[in-house]
């Protein structure tokens, strides 16, 4: 009896050690949760601010758009891992000139990377330079630029601990099945190129997938299938089932580099996320349900059917802040992207997975005073068609619309919020909020129900100061030269 039961116990201890070591690497390999941090706003909150956002709320890496000196200085010493952007326009300049990417490598990476700097890890070549809308603009300049970018890595002993990697589109391959997934045929030859690139460098693929846009695009997507909770509409695909876009969408591009010898690419997701207002689709529910869905199931390490067990390696949620002056061009929605409303406040309950189960609010955040700009009730309104239109042509009025937080507050409501977007974009200034004295200036917040009536906050960050500082050392310089040269 001894024996067996000894055998018992010893297969059961290796069982047990194997799970741990099994559950042991799960964790080292586990996805990480990163944040994009826009900053096309006209209320820009402090980046040290931004910074201790996201220490409060355990975020381990963030993505930039471009190399903003004020984000990269606050980032130092936080131990936040970095992805710098590269703007699309810049691709021309860097793929012509070893000079200007030794120079830019110089300013916007070596710079930083000193000891207690920022822990820049990668840099994005370009955002999205195959958009097809963009009718192929950029496509010329990647790999050249690339390579150059590389060499200047190397240059500055950076090549091994900064990778470069290129943000794609989802619209860079397409199917209706997500094994049948090819990338557009005119970037075959392109995709090919940078596939080589990324793995002879041991860079991952970046992509961005919005579930969200399929939604919005097409009336006939199924509402249930943009998200992680089961659906009525699960697509089967030979013997694979999808039961949410994003999966269907990873897969498809796993199926598109499997074509072109690359399956085993390991994947970045750049940009995911779910707006909150603007439009029906984007609201407070949805997004939490979209996000949070996501995390979980990214956290879960299921994986998809082309890749089970192998989430992405990290994810960048798209974003952390609401961004109020950027195009609306997409749509009402865009600049309600933010986990966090512009003034760094959580919009709902989120779990990271990072160990605080809610999300952090900003601290210390430096508002303009409690006032606002509304209609003026003695007055009468029929005359103020023009100066709305001056108003939300500037400021953001996207709220009001169909669907958005601020739809349903009435004319008065309506102009009310148009006046006020403009006076806090205007810093509060008195004559902002005249509108040939339809408006009025009030103590108490005109906010109704969901609709926020926002106040503005001071970007006094430390480069507004820069400029007047360098005129101060110029002038000091050629008083000084004068002196020498009259004494
Ligand atoms: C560094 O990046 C910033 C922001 O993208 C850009 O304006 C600047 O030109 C870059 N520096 C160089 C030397 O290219
Ligand atoms: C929020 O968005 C979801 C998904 O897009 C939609 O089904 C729902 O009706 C919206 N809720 C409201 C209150 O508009
Ligand atoms: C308020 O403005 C929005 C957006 O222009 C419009 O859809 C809505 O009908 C307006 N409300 C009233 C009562 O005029």
């Amino acid at each position: 009896m001894a024996q067996p039961l000894f055998k018992f116990t010893a297969s059961s201890l290796l069982c047990v050690v194997a799970v741990a070591l099994i559950s042991w690497s799960f964790q080292v390999t586990e996805s990480a949760i990163g944040v994009n941090w826009g900053a096309v706003s006209f209320h820009r909150l402090k980046p040290s601010t931004v910074v201790d956002l996201l220490k409060d709320n355990k975020i381990p890496k963030v993505k930039l758009f471009d190399a903003d000196p004020d984000a990269l200085r606050a980032l130092m010493g936080s131990g936040i891992q970095v992805m710098v952007g590269i703007p699309n326009e810049m691709l021309a300049t860097l793929s012509s000139s070893t000079v200007a990417s030794d120079l830019w490598v110089l300013q916007n990476v070596s710079r930083y990377m000193v000891k207690g700097g920022a822990d820049i890890r990668y840099i994005a070549v370009g955002n999205e330079p195959f958009l097809s809308s963009y009718s192929g603009q950029f496509q010329s300049y990647v790999m050249p630029a690339l390579l150059n970018l590389q060499q200047s890595l190397a240059r500055a002993n950076l090549a091994g601990y900064v990778k470069l990697v290129v943000p794609c589109n989802a619209d860079a391959y397409e199917s209706s099945f997500p094994s049948q997934g090819t990338f557009r045929p005119e970037l075959t030859q392109i995709i090919t190129q940078l596939l080589q690139f990324l793995n002879s460098n041991g860079s991952p693929f970046v992509v961005n997938i919005y579930p969200f846009l399929s939604l919005y695009g097409s009336s006939d997507f199924p509402q249930d299938y943009a998200f992680f909770g089961g659906t009525s509409h699960a697509v089967t695909d030979g013997p694979n089932v999808y039961y949410n876009a994003f999966d269907g969408n990873f897969d498809t591009l796993i199926a598109a580099l499997n074509k072109i010898g690359y399956g085993q690419m390991p994947i970045v997701i750049g940009e995911v996320g779910w707006p909150t207002d603007g439009v029906i689709s984007a609201n407070l529910t949805a997004a939490r349900a979209f996000n949070q869905g996501l995390i979980n199931h990214v956290l879960s390490n299921k994986g998809t059917p082309l890749r089970p067990g192998v989430p992405p390696m990290d994810i960048y949620l798209f974003s952390l802040l609401d961004e109020g002056a950027k195009s609306v061009l997409p749509g009402n929605f865009e600049r309600h992207w933010g986990i966090f409303s512009f003034d760094g406040q959580a919009k709902y309950s989120l779990n990271l997975g990072l160990g605080n189960k809610l999300l952090n609010n900003a601290k210390n955040v430096e508002y303009l005073p409690s006032r606002w700009c509304v209609a003026n009730p003695s007055r009468d309104l029929n005359d103020v068609a023009n100066h709305m239109k001056l108003a939300c042509g500037v400021a953001d009025c996207t709220t009001l619309s169909y669907g958005g937080s601020c739809n349903g507050i009435g004319t008065k409501g309506n102009i009310s919020y148009a006046f006020n977007s403009y006076y806090q974009l205007q810093m509060q200034s008195e004559r902002s909020c005249d509108f040939d004295g339809l408006g009025l200036v009030t103590f108490l917040d005109p906010s109704i129900g969901e609709c926020r009536f926002l106040v503005g906050v001071t970007d006094t960050s430390s480069s507004a100061f820069e400029p007047y500082q360098r005129w101060l050392t110029f002038w000091v310089l050629i008083l000084w030269v004068v002196l020498v040269f009259i004494m």
